[in-house]
């Protein structure tokens, strides 16, 4: 009898012990502060998408907003590579809240994020929302995320224009130039420098081009090209820039005579400085179509 009361006794102080002791060795705050951690060493993945996806635990559960669920890495990499592709796609977040568990292997955060994609109009739309993500700690150490759920705060037709949200700068940039009027003189006055320019007709197919291409046949296309391309209501009928400039072997040196030539004219029409570089992005992402030949040759 004594040994069965000492048995018991000794088991009870030891599950007394336990009890005492596991809640000690867990540190809270040092688990929210792991959690807070691993959750902005996620968010510093930036654009590496394997980087990102290593933050999931194998059997992840990813449950975006406005699209199905994804189960397991496999998906959730899926499901974040095409939204990767999406045009001018770029992702942040930030926590502001963690806890985790007494047991201390399993935690929380909570935080805020800002998703931009290219909108219709091709400009950058922004949608904010928040997020809870659960990690669990795994047999290494590791904290990994194992439910990750963000919630926009609005719905997608009212995503913000991230770089401009006045009215007056939602315009089209051919309304904000004036409309064609204004455009075909800057347009007149550009091909007016550049069809003589000696140093650019110093490559012999565009100086032999110059003769068989009238100027103002070049006027009129240009300016249809511009006005499309700024959101205006014409409509370009020419010859594409790869075609059209294939045969002249422009270098890159007369890529920039051109540009110099081009931000004069825009000077002398006092176009304001956003407007002059829309409209120099514009030229340039005609570049790698009509730059073939390499410098010098
Ligand atoms: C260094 C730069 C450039 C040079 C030297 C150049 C020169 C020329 C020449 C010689 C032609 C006549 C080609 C032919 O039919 O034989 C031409 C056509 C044309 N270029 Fe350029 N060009 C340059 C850049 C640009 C840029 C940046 C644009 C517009 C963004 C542009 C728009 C056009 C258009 C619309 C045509 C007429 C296409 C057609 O035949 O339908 N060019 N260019």
């Amino acid at each position: 009898m004594e040994t069965k009361y000492f048995l018991i006794a000794t088991l009870l102080i030891l599950s007394v012990g336990c009890e005492e002791f596991t809640p000690g060795t867990v540190d809270v705050d040092a688990g929210r502060a792991a959690i807070l951690a691993a959750d902005q060493a996620w968010s510093e993945t930036g654009g590496d998408l394997e980087a990102f996806i290593s933050f999931f635990a194998e059997d992840a559960r990813f449950l975006p907003p406005d699209g199905p669920q994804a189960n397991g890495r496999d998906e959730i990499r899926q499901s974040f590579s095409a939204l990767a592709a999406l045009p001018g796609f770029s992702l942040s977040w930030s926590a502001n809240f963690s806890d985790v568990s007494s047991s201390g292997d399993l935690g929380y955060s909570v935080g805020t994020f800002e998703m931009t994609v290219d909108g219709p109009d091709g400009r950058p739309a922004t949608r904010t929302g928040t997020y809870t993500t659960v990690w669990k700690k795994q047999n290494d150490g590791q904290w990994k995320v194992v439910s990750d759920i963000p919630n926009f705060d609005s719905p997608a037709a009212q995503a913000t224009v991230a770089q401009d949200s006045t009215e007056e700068q939602q315009e089209s940039l051919y309304d904000r130039l004036g409309g064609l009027a204004p455009i075909s003189v800057v347009v007149s006055d550009f091909i007016a420098v550049v069809v003589p320019d000696p140093f650019l007709n110093e490559n012999p197919a565009v100086d032999a081009s110059r003769t068989r291409v009238p100027a103002p046949y070049l006027t009129y296309q240009v300016t249809a090209l511009v006005c499309q391309a700024t959101g205006g209501p014409c409509q370009y009928g020419g010859r594409g820039m790869l075609e059209s400039h294939a045969e002249l072997y422009i270098t890159e040196e007369e890529w920039d005579r051109m540009v110099v030539l081009f931000r004069g004219v825009l000077a002398k029409h006092s176009v304001p400085e956003k407007e002059a570089q829309e409209l120099l992005d514009i030229i340039d992402s005609t570049k790698a179509d009509i730059v073939v030949a390499a410098s010098g040759e």
